[in-house]
């Protein structure tokens, strides 16, 4: 399995602050599309301006509500990974963790991660596009989208759009989070999505140990900072192992 630089293990064991973003990449070996990736990733198939902004919802919204409903039923079918169950033993042993990940599957929650941040929302989660309040999902309702039974108006998604701003309490969590920690992993995300992309830079500019993870990265070790190419589901149990050897 992946080495890990022994020194990185000697600074998770004592550190006391780990914040850790993930991305699409942690959840890829539980069989969800990421993004990015060539060839399977979503916007290698679908145009984001189509799909996953609020324009596109207004000028399509039955074809909107039903590819997120399509991704829906995807994460229905997905079961935390390796990876997402290494990162909650690493939250049993660290004092102050969290967990702050662009993901909207719930896979962290199910693998029972404690401290998670959703800076996108959650695929599971309903609102009314013109409240902009959380309702009931009512999948079951023959309208295309369902409508909020308060106003009428159409449901969507409850995830952060293109060109929406993220929960802002979500956001100023992550940032203190970032500024706070000993360590930061940004873990299987393209760090192309801004603001979640500027978490690492902000975590390093205040003194953070940082680990990138990614199946993308050319090896680097060179402490504060390490790059780490493999595999979540690979790479983050074998650094848990180093650093707490049941
Ligand atoms: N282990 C580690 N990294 C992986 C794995 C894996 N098994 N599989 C893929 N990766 C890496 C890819 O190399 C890529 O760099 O995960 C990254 C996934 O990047 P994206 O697909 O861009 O996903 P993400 O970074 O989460 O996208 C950010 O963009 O579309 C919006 O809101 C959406 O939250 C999403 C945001």
């Amino acid at each position: 399995s992946q080495i890990v630089p022994p020194e990185l293990v000697k600074t998770l064991r004592t550190a006391q602050r780990v914040t850790v973003l993930t991305g699409a990449g942690i959840s890829a070996e539980s069989g969800l599309p990421t993004f990015r990736d060539p060839m399977t990733g979503l916007w290698e198939k679908y145009r984001p301006e189509d799909l996953a902004t609020p324009q596109a919802f207004r000028r399509n919204p039955r074809l909107v509500w039903e590819w997120y409903a399509w991704r829906r039923e995807l994460v229905s079918q997905a079961t935390p990974n390796a990876g997402h169950r290494a990162l909650v033993t690493i939250e049993q042993h660290i004092p102050e963790f969290m967990l702050v990940t662009q993901n909207v599957d719930s896979l962290h929650q199910q693998a029972g991660s404690q401290r998670v941040i959703e800076l996108h929302g959650n695929i599971r989660r309903t609102k009314c596009f013109d409240e902009n309040v959380v309702v009931e999902n009512r999948e079951e309702s023959e309208e295309v989208p369902p409508r909020c039974p308060r106003c009428g108006g159409m449901l969507r998604p409850d995830v952060v759009w293109f060109g929406e701003s993220l929960p802002a309490q979500a956001f100023q969590t992550a940032v203190e989070a970032a500024v706070h920690a000993d360590v930061f992993f940004a873990i299987g995300t393209s760090g192309t999505v801004e603001p979640a992309a500027s978490l690492a830079r902000v975590a390093q500019r205040f003194g953070a140990t940082v680990v990138i993870l990614n199946l993308d990265v050319k090896p680097l070790e060179a402490p504060p900072l390490y790059h780490i190419n493999g595999r979540a589901g690979i790479v983050l149990p074998a650094l848990v192992h180093a650093a707490w050897p049941e």
